[in-house]
Formats: C-alpha cells, sequence, structure tokens
C-alpha cells in the first residue's frame, strides 16, 4: 500500500473507533483541554489526536502515524535481575518508546514532527499546569513521570518466551489470544501491553482491570 492509501485506511480506522464516544477526550490526554487535563495541558490548542499523530508527514520509523518527536539518543537504564529467563533488548521498542517521548520528561509534550497547517515541524501552544515545566516537558516531580532510568519499573523491551520459564502463560501464536494479543507486534512486553493511552477506563490507562491482579496474571501464572 502506498503512504496515501495507508493513511486513509488509518484516518477510517480513527473514524471508527473515536467517532461517537469521548475515548481520548475525555482523558488527561487531552492536551488541549484545561478541564480534562488540568494538570498538563496547552493554551491556544484546540485539537485531540495531534500530540501523538498526524495523517500526513508523521515519523514512518515508528509507524501508527506517530506525530511526537521520539528521544533518538535513548539513553535508557534498562531493568536488571538474577531471576530473569527471557531475553531483554538494550533499549525499549517503538512500544514504549512512543510512550517514553513524553513520559521521560526529556522532550516537550508539544514537540511535533508536523503542526496543525501547513507550519511543519515545531511547538504546539504554550504551556500550562503544574506538571509541565516552562518548556512543556513533564516535570521529575509529577506523578506521570518515568524518567529514563527504568531499573526501578516493571521491564519493557522483553521477548516473551514462556518456553524458558514456567511460571509464564504459554504463548498462543493467536493474536487474539492471551498473552499475545498483550503483546507489542505480538513478542514483546512493552507499555503498551498494559496501557491503551486512549482510554482511561480502568484508570492509569490500563488495557484492562487489574483487580484481584487480573492484568498481571494474563502472562504470570503466579
Ligand atoms: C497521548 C498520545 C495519544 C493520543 C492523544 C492519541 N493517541 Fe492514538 N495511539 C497512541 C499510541 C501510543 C498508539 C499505539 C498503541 C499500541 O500500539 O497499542 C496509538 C494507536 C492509534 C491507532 C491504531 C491502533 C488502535 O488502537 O486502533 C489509531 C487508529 C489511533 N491511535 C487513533 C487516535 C485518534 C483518532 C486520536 C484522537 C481522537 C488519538 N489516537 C489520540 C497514542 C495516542
Ligand atoms: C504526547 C505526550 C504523551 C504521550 C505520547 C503519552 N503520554 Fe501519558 N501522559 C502525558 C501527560 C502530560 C500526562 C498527564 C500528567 C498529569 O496530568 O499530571 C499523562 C498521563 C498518563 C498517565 C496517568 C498518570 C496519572 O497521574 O494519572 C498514564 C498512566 C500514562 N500517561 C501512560 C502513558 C503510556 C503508557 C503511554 C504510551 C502508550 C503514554 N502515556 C503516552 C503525556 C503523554
Ligand atoms: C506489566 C504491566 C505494565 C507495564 C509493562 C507498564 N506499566 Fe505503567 N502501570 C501499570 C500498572 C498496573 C499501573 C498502576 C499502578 C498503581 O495503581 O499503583 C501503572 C501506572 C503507570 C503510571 C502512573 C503513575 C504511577 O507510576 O503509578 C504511568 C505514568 C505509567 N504506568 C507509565 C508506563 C510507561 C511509560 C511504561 C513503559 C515504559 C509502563 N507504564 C509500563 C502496569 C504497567
Ligand atoms: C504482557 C505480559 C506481562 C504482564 C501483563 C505482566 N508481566 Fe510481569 N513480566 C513479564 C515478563 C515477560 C517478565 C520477564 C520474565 C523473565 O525474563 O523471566 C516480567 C517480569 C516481572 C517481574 C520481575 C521478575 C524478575 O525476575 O525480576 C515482576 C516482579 C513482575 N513481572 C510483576 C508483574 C506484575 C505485578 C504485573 C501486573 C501489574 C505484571 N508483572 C504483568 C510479563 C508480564
Amino acid at each position: 500500500m502506498g503512504r496515501r492509501w495507508t493513511a486513509l485506511v488509518i484516518l477510517a480506522l480513527m473514524t471508527a473507533a473515536f467517532g461517537a464516544e469521548g475515548g481520548v477526550s475525555q482523558t488527561k490526554h487531552n492536551f488541549s483541554s484545561p478541564t480534562q487535563s488540568p494538570n498538563a495541558f496547552f493554551w491556544g490548542t484546540r485539537q485531540v489526536c495531534v500530540f501523538c499523530h498526524a495523517v500526513h508527514n508523521a515519523d514512518p520509523t515508528v509507524g501508527q502515524l506517530w506525530n511526537h518527536e521520539t528521544n533518538q539518543a535513548q539513553p535508557y537504564t534498562m531493568y536488571t535481575s538474577p531471576t530473569m529467563d527471557m531475553t531483554m533488548a538494550s533499549t525499549p521498542h517503538n512500544g514504549s518508546l512512543i510512550c517514553l517521548s513524553c513520559h521521560d520528561g526529556t522532550i516537550a509534550i508539544n514537540s511535533l514532527s508536523n503542526l496543525p497547517g501547513p507550519e511543519g515541524a515545531g511547538n504546539y501552544g504554550t504551556p500550562g499546569g503544574g506538571a509541565l515545566d516552562g518548556s512543556g516537558r513533564l516535570s521529575s516531580t509529577s506523578d506521570a513521570y518515568v524518567g529514563t532510568d527504568l531499573s526501578n519499573d516493571h521491564p519493557v523491551g522483553i521477548t516473551y518466551d514462556s518456553s524458558k520459564d514456567p511460571d509464564f502463560v504459554p504463548k498462543t501464536g493467536n493474536s487474539a489470544a492471551y498473552p499475545d494479543k498483550l503483546l507489542y507486534q505480538g513478542m514483546y512486553v512493552e507499555c503498551t501491553s498494559c496501557h491503551n493511552p486512549h482510554d482511561d477506563t480502568y484508570s492509569n490507562f490500563l488495557v484492562e482491570s487489574n483487580d484481584g491482579s487480573a492484568l498481571c496474571q494474563r502472562c504470570h501464572q503466579k
């Protein structure tokens, strides 16, 4: 498929997924709304999706029509543990880098590849709210700040391989079944394994309820 067709298909998906309901607009990820996101918003902005996606001139190295500047230097400190059996990459994959592009605190939330209109790359709007510093980056005092040190976070960048550890739910090879459906590209544990950036139904943007640690047990047999 050409880029134009890919863009049209994704636009159609966007309309289907977000036509009727509030979706991401009703969450803290609506950075054009001081009501929805009082700690982190931008004055003079009207758009919601633009902070993460663009229909044209998005970043092709990331996919999903990604429009937010990513941290190319990737100086992340990964989780380490003597009891891990699976392979961990030296940096997170895109399923985490897209989140970290805001949550590591190194890049302004409004630093985009393609601004609305013909302007090209730049910063969109003027920062407001206590979770942002003066240049629009997530402040290290914010609850949402993850930073570049991931050694104290659930490991990401892992190739899920249940054959290496009986304490894990076996991989099925079926992308519609657990645990595969939680894995980025059907393979990796990344931020998007546990979080859905569009939907805050279960709070903390979780993909599903973690009552009784149900989410943990989609992968862990403990
Ligand atoms: C805060 C960032 C953020 C905002 C704002 C955002 N998205 Fe997304 N979107 C993402 C991320 C991250 C992914 C990749 C999710 C994954 O791989 O699980 C994604 C994926 C998608 C996808 C493809 C996969 C899917 O879930 O269907 C579509 C379509 C989409 N977004 C539409 C939208 C639309 C429409 C809006 C505005 C109403 C929007 N997004 C706002 C972060 C965002
Ligand atoms: C465009 C920047 C941006 C992207 C991309 C982004 N976030 Fe956020 N996120 C924020 C900001 C800013 C907040 C709100 C902070 C606040 O209100 O204090 C937030 C809030 C959150 C919260 C709620 C924290 C709380 O205090 O309630 C979670 C959880 C979260 N994001 C996870 C993710 C994950 C996981 C991804 C990737 C799938 C992602 N975000 C992508 C900027 C972003
Ligand atoms: C294995 C599942 C899992 C993975 C992977 C994961 N998270 Fe979370 N995250 C959670 C859960 C569960 C919570 C809620 C924690 C709570 O209620 O105390 C959470 C909470 C958060 C919060 C809210 C603030 C906080 O610390 O409680 C942010 C922000 C966040 N995650 C971002 C991320 C980012 C960015 C990544 C990728 C680098 C990531 N998460 C990877 C499960 C996960
Ligand atoms: C998408 C699958 C998945 C989900 C969901 C998940 N995990 Fe994990 N978790 C993993 C994988 C894979 C590892 C690395 C295992 C290894 O290499 O042996 C891991 C590692 C861990 C470790 C570190 C183990 C060590 O040896 O240091 C802990 C603790 C952990 N997870 C707790 C949790 C909790 C708590 C939850 C629920 C909030 C959760 N996990 C949800 C897949 C998942």
